[in-house]
Order: C-alpha cells, then structure tokens, then sequence
C-alpha cells in the first residue's frame, strides 16, 4: 500500500498571504497530499512568507533555520518557500539556506503541482519566479480554511507606492478580478454555508481602475451586496485618498456592508505624510472621517501607524499623538517603521534610532489603548448583534462572536447558539480588545 504523503502550510504576513495559502492547499490535496497541522509529520513543508517588516523576515529565517534539523532527521522532506520574500529574495534563499528545495514567487501560485511533479523528478532546486503576473491568475482548487468566513480576492497588486512600502515590488500592479467572478464565488460560498465574506485586495478603493469594464468599487459592493445567499460583507483595505462619496453612500444604503472602516492614516503629521508619498494631509482625512461617521453614525474606525519614519522630529510624533486622540479610532494597528531596501525612504535621511522609535511605539499605544478601553466602555449596558464564531480560544464554556462593527462579544454558552448565527448580546463588561456581556434570547 502507498503510504499517504503529509503536507503543512505555515502562514505569516496579510489576508491575501492566508487566502493564498488557501489555494496552495488545494492544490496539494490535488496531487493526493493529506494535510496535517504538525510540522513532524509532514511530508512537504510549504512557508507562505511576508516581508513587509524585517521583524517578519527575522521570525521566518528562524522557522526555515527549524526547518533544517527537521531535514537531518528525515531526509526525504521537501522544503518549499513561497509569498513575497520568495518574490523578493529568489535564488538567494537558496544561497542561504541550500536546505530548501523550491522557490515559487507570489505571482505564479498556481504553478505549485508542476513545480512539486518537477522538484520530485529532478531532485534539484526548482526556482520559479515571474516578474510580472498574468491579467488573470487561473483557477485553481482551493481549500478553505473556516466553514462561516470567506476570503474573496479582488483585485492583486498595488500602484500607490508609499515610499517605506515593499508591497509594490513583491505583489506587482493592480490588476482586478472581473465583477462577474466575484459576484458568482460569493454567491458560491453562500450556497456552501458561508456568512460572511471578506473581499481582499492591498487597496480595495482602486478596484476596476485598471480597465473601464468592471466598474468601479461602489459598484462592486452594490453588486455583492445583492447576493442573497450571504449575510455579511467585509472589505480591507482601503486607501484614505481613494475612499470617496460614492462607496459611503453604498454602505449607508445597503444592508449587508459591516459598519466598519479600517482607514489607515500612517502618520499625523503632513510633513510626514508628504514624506510618505500618501496623497493626503491630515485635513483630508479628518474631512474624510466626519462624512463617514454623519453618513453612518454607528461605524466603527480603525487605523495603522508607523512611528519612527525617517525624518520624524519629537514634534512630528507629537502631531500623531494629538491625531489619533482627536479622531478616536475604536483601534489602531502600530508598527515600527522598519527600512525595506531599495524603497525610497530607505535611503532618506534622518532615519531614527531604534530605542527612539521603541519609545514612541510604547506612548502610541499606551495612548490608543485608553481610548479603545474608553469608547469600549461606552457598549456597556447596550445590546448587540453578534454572528456566532464558534468557541472562544481560552474557554471552551464561552462563545466568541464579531459585531458588524468588528468587535470581539464573549459570552457563557447557553446551548441554543448555532454556529454562522446571529445573535444578541447585552454587553456587561468592556476591555480594551474585547466585550463579555450575556446571551438575550
Ligand atoms: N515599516 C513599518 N510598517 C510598515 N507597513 C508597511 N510597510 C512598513 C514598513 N516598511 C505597515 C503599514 C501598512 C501595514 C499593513 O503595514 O502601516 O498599512
Ligand atoms: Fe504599501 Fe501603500 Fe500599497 Fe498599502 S497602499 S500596499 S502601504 S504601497
């Protein structure tokens, strides 16, 4: 009898590295692999890679390092390395880790069975890199990872080019899926039992804008929003410059769009959005904030920021601490600015100290999580309608649920809840990421 081969994904990075990782697996599954959780027993051990920050760059050399003693106990393991520091690093991933044995770029995914059929006939590094993706990125089988929420890519690339940012270089020019495929996959997932799903792109708000036939994004989503056999419709993430009246007005109306924006301001400071190549001053923004929360009143708003950007004064940072507290995000997603080669500001002066960048990290978030805690505890008291995720991750007697506005509610189980349900929640208790409250039948 043919023993059954094994494979494992591990996944870093962004949604679209996760749903990508999706589609490998299928792929896999497609050639007769079984897919396993423990990395031991694996036969094939794929890393999906992300090199937006070198701290992620940092953690996967360390996994693929891990990877190494696994191969000295199991020769017959095969290491393959995709996503954007395969994009990025081709060949040289060899260089430094002769480990590995294949190498597939971000924009040739679909290509994983041949170059598996082709590394297992050779025995030799197979590097397969394109430097430009297709229009389209074919079909391929794909494995979802939960059974209520769905990713559903919509457009690939990114022609923004914020000058800390590696993305343009790895994932390419925008290029947008036909409005009729995404219409007929989410329409798909619904009749597969899925409630929600989460339309994907690395800047949503320019979907279509690279061919004058599919519309543009509020079509998008008026379109999406028709679809009957689902219930609940995310998207991320949105450019601030590109969100405009139109995709308001379509979330207002419609019944199915989350009230929640993720916005991500980088920065509140113009001097350094201007360094930052972002298209927008922090006037617009806070323009942009006031017709969203008039337009939908009950949104909630959350953001990213970088501190330590070169050229960042301790007046400048001051600016952004000042912003947030003004805007009152519900959250805000902080990084450290960390230098991408061969992007601009890599090579900017003024770059800022670590320990200086630390600094203001910690003040940023000390100062941002007061806030969540506050508007938080602003739930207290209200009832909310959550769609039931399943068991919470610590306590298998409580359930978690996401309201539309993106927040975590856990509450006892009281056994009547069903899975991809919604429910009511009376919030009793607020933290500063999530809310407890009690099931209202
Ligand atoms: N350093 C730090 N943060 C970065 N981001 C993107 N590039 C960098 C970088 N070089 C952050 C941005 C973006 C988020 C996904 O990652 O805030 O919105
Ligand atoms: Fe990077 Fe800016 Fe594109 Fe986002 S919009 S992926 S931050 S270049």
């Amino acid at each position: 009898m043919l023993h059954t081969k094994y494979f494992t994904i591990v996944t870093y990075g962004c949604q679209m590295n996760q749903h990508d990782s999706e589609r490998l697996a299928g792929q896999l599954k497609s050639i007769g692999y079984e897919y396993t959780e423990i990395l031991g027993e694996a036969d094939f051990v794929l890393v999906n890679t992300c090199c937006v920050r070198e701290s992620a760059e940092k953690k996967i050399y360390g996994k693929i390092g891990e990877l190494k003693t696994l191969k000295a106990s199991n020769p017959n393991l095969i290491i393959g390395i995709t996503g954007c520091m395969a994009q990025k690093d081709r060949n040289k991933l060899f260089e430094k880790a002769p480990h590995i044995d294949l190498v597939l770029g971000t924009h040739n995914v679909h290509q994983l069975v041949e170059l598996v059929k082709e590394f297992e006939q050779t025995k030799n590094h197979v590097l397969s890199v394109w430097d430009e993706a297709e229009r389209l990125a074919p079909d391929v089988p794909t494995i979802r990872k939960g059974n209520i929420s769905a990713w559903v890519p919509i457009m690939y690339g990114c022609n923004n080019f914020c000058t800390y940012c590696i993305v343009p270089y790895v994932r390419g020019r925008e290029r947008s899926r036909p409005i009729e495929d995404i219409v007929k996959e989410v329409h798909q997932l619904g009749l597969e039992g899925f409630k929600e799903i989460t339309l994907l792109g690395q800047n949503v708000n320019s979907y279509g804008k690279d061919t004058d036939q599919y519309g543009d994004f509020a079509d998008l989503l008026e379109a999406v929003d028709q679809v009957k056999t689902i219930e609940r419709i995310r998207y991320m993430t949105s450019h601030p410059r590109d969100m405009n009246d139109k995709v308001i007005d379509t979330i207002k109306n419609s019944k199915k769009i989350c009230e929640y924006f993720h916005l991500p301001v980088q920065s509140g400071s113009n001097t350094i959005l201007k360094l930052m190549n972002r298209g927008y001053t922090t006037e617009y923004y806070r323009e942009l904030i006031a017709k969203i929360r008039k337009a939908v009143p009950h949104a909630s708003l959350t953001t990213d920021i970088i501190v330590g950007f070169p050229g960042e004064t301790e007046e400048l940072f001051q600016e952004t601490l000042e912003f947030i507290k003004e805007i009152g995000f519900d959250s805000a997603y902080t990084f450290l600015y960390s230098k991408r080669s061969g992007t601009p500001a890599a090579t900017m002066p003024d770059q800022i100290p670590a320990q200086v960048k630390k600094e203001r990290l910690q003040l940023l978030m000390d100062a941002q999580n007061e806030i969540s805690l506050r508007i938080n505890k602003q739930l207290t008291g209200q009832i909310v309608t959550v769609m039931v995720e399943g068991p919470s991750k610590n306590d298998e007697s409580r359930l978690m649920g996401r309201t539309a506005t993106n927040k975590i509610v856990l509450w006892d189980k009281q056994g009547t809840e069903e899975i991809g349900q919604l429910a009511k929640v009376k919030i009793k208790t607020a933290q500063t990421w999530l809310l407890k409250g009690q099931l209202i039948n």
